[in-house]
């Protein structure tokens, strides 16, 4: 780290199209924040910048969807992800959004400067135009047939049923989700960054020049850049974004993955003037925290962005982690399969320190790993509670009651005390070496140890058992047991982070000074400390119970929702389908059929005769409340004979996943016997 006088970090700017979830805390923010205090605590320059990445279609869509603009989407998902993060304690220096005006200056200005130098091309394509809405269609924004699996409802850009990506042109029968309208081909331009040109540096820079960085980073950019890079588009045709800031490009956006990352310097730029200089002087170490899903993004596409302009520095490693499933799923906001942020802060309220431990001990650094419930409840028990709040605790409520709260002179330390207190600069060097090289998980599991170095000390040492009849004994037991305590205020705060700040106040400590970790008189003879508290807390069966509950509720309306998708029977031809003759009627007569729970007798006007029909809808209709509605009937269907009564027909019902059924009638009356096809 000598090299640099500074640091900037950057965390991916999540999409502000609903609230955050673990996974975005395990993944960026937690690691990101645990680096960065970690730095600040050494007295490092050091900015942690963040926002809301409020462009792109998505985000259009759900303002759609839910008749809102999009300005309204963003407003109130940016709202509550500031402040979930804010209550998770991620101290971003600032925590921005990618509609401030701020953002819109410094990213025109950014892209005229690129296309001032030459470094785009402009290229015609032809692409969906939706004639009756008049606007060009992103792939999101237009259904077919999937070419793969044949089910019907598929996305421009992707298949939710088969899971294959896609292009807009693969899919059969294509509509516009706008008008319901065919989509026609039409000619448009967009600007393009050539990422074949910046194809040589980017292998000297990231293949030769940047072989530390993790082996899932490394890995993919080398099996991108081996397969060679095409020119990538920096504008769409859509109207909600940054306006391409050139003459004849009315309707055109840039590209939400171009604005996006040039968020963090717009952010930057609204913390403080001095902003050039944590984006352009080399001696600055520029650092993007991410999930591995924006690897491509951040290693290849930002750097050629950057590179491209000319002035700025380029990242000089991207951490990026792999993702975390929940109970043995992938997290998914569509299927509600997650646990969102904002919810955990009202169910496990002033608990955050026990999410961001077991997020970090259980980090997806190397590998994508799995959250469970179960595994919460055992790390907070097992390890929080017994560990690491046990000792804290014995070491002060034993303070108290020997000494009076007052730290107690060492007499002679013997071999086990200086073993002890010599372990201490090992687990803080070992902790400090996890961080800088991006080991969480490690770092985490170090400053636990300290934890467990103390509980054994007291265990094994047994002051309580020694109080009556060699104080001189316990008094240097306490002391070192002190020693070890104040040591993981300090330590344990870029993880812990209310935790630490609670402990040092119980400790009469004052702020966290990273320079006296490792020391083992941090607390001098005669300090007073204050009263201990509970530092955590047991987390019951039935809490956890409740949480495995709610998931399973959304399991559960999930397969339900999927009954009701489920895939289309087999194809029949136009003409068996006009086989059947269905019609409308009106409902005469109605009955119950005697010693039956589902069935009524109905009579009815079918405009061509009136008939009677037997119906396996009494447990959702009384007889009196449906006569007179007018139905739609199968008229030509075979009779069949239900309980002794001839049926001539069939009533057109739907069902939906809970097996309720509501008339398919018509949406005003018609005639009675008017064909329905
Ligand atoms: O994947 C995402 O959630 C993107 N919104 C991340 C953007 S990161 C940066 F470029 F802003
Ligand atoms: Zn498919």
């Amino acid at each position: 780290m000598t090299k640099f006088k500074r640091t900037l970090v950057t965390t991916a700017l999540p999409y502000a199209n609903g609230p955050v979830h673990i996974g975005h805390l395990a993944g960026v923010y937690v690691p990101a924040d645990i680096y960065v205090r970690y730095l600040r605590l050494k007295g490092e320059d050091v900015l942690l910048i963040g926002g809301s990445d409020e462009h792109g279609v998505p985000i259009t869509l759900k303002a759609r969807k839910e008749g809102i603009t999009p300005q309204d989407v963003v407003d109130k998902y940016h709202a509550i992800i500031k402040d979930s993060f804010e209550k998770f304690g991620i101290s971003f220096d600032i925590y921005s959004r990618t509609s401030n005006k701020v953002h819109y200056d410094t990213a025109s200005q950014f892209f005229r400067t690129l296309y001032e130098k030459g470094e785009f091309i402009e290229k015609e394509s032809e692409q969906y135009y939706d004639e009756e809405a008049k606007q060009f269609l992103a792939d999101r924004y237009i259904t077919g047939t999937c070419p793969h699996c044949h089910k019907e409802g598929a996305y421009g850009d992707q298949c939710e049923s088969c899971g294959t990506s896609l292009n807009a042109t693969d899919l059969i029968n294509p509509k516009s989700t706008i008008s319901g309208s065919v989509p026609r081909m039409r000619k448009t331009k967009h600007w393009y960054l050539p990422l074949d040109k910046h194809e040589p540096y980017l292998r000297q820079w990231i293949l030769e020049g940047h072989k530390e960085w993790k082996s899932n980073v490394y890995g993919q950019c080398k099996s991108w850049i081996d397969q060679g890079l095409q020119p990538r588009a920096v504008s769409r045709d859509l109207d909600w974004g940054v306006p391409v800031p050139v003459d004849g490009a009315d309707g055109k956006v840039l590209y939400v993955w171009f604005d996006a990352p040039i968020g963090y310097i717009s952010a930057t730029r609204e913390l403080t003037d001095d902003w050039e200089k944590y984006w352009k002087d080399p001696e600055t170490r520029l650092l993007h925290f991410i999930g591995k899903d924006n690897i491509v993004f951040h290693c290849i596409v930002f750097p050629s962005m950057l590179k491209a302009e000319g002035s700025y520095n380029l990242p000089d490693n991207v951490p990026a982690n792999e993702f975390l499933n929940l109970e043995g799923d992938k997290i998914s906001t569509s299927r509600n399969w997650a646990v969102w942020l904002h919810e955990y802060l009202e169910e496990f309220s002033g608990q955050q320190d026990v999410l961001r431990y077991v997020l970090t001990a259980n980090a997806p650094e190397t590998k994508d790993n799995d959250f469970t419930w179960k595994d919460f409840q055992a790390r907070n028990n097992n390890e929080l509670v017994a560990i690491f709040g046990n000792f804290v605790n014995r070491s002060m409520v034993l303070t108290d009651k020997y000494y009076g709260g007052k730290v107690p002179s060492p007499a002679e330390f013997n071999d086990f005390d200086r073993e002890t207190l010599g372990s201490i600069e090992g687990i803080v060097k070992r902790t400090e070496e996890a961080l800088e090289n991006f080991k969480f998980r490690e770092a985490v599991k170090e400053a636990m140890n300290l934890a467990r170095l103390g509980n054994k000390y007291l265990a094994d040492t047994e002051p309580w058992k020694l109080i009556k009849t060699d104080e001189a004994r316990v008094a240097t037991i306490m002391y070192v047991s002190l020693q070890i305590t104040a040591n993981l205020a300090i330590l344990t705060e870029p993880f812990l982070p209310f935790t630490a700040d609670k402990l040092r106040n119980m400790l009469n400590m004052g702020g966290a000074d990273w320079s006296l970790c490792g020391k083992t008189e941090i607390l001098k003879p005669g300090h007073i400390i204050a009263e201990a508290s509970l530092l955590f807390q047991k987390i019951e069966d039935t809490t956890i119970q409740l949480q495995l509950d709610k998931l399973a509720a959304s399991k559960k309306a999930n397969e339900a929702e999927a009954k009701t998708a489920a895939p289309a029977r087999e194809n029949v031809s136009y003409d068996e389908f006009t086989k059947m003759d269905i019609r409308t009627g009106t409902i005469l007569e109605a009955e119950k059929v005697a010693k039956t729970k589902k069935l009524l007798k109905l009579k009815i006007d079918t405009g061509i005769d009136q008939r009677t029909v037997v119906s396996g809808i009494a447990e959702y209709f009384q007889p009196e409340e449906i006569i007179g509605r007018q139905v739609s009937i199968l008229v030509n269907l075979a009779p069949r004979n239900i309980k002794g009564i001839d049926s001539q027909g069939m009533i057109l019902m739907a069902e939906d996943a809970d097996g309720r059924l509501v008339f398919v009638s018509p949406s005003e009356k018609v005639k009675n016997g008017s064909e329905v096809k």
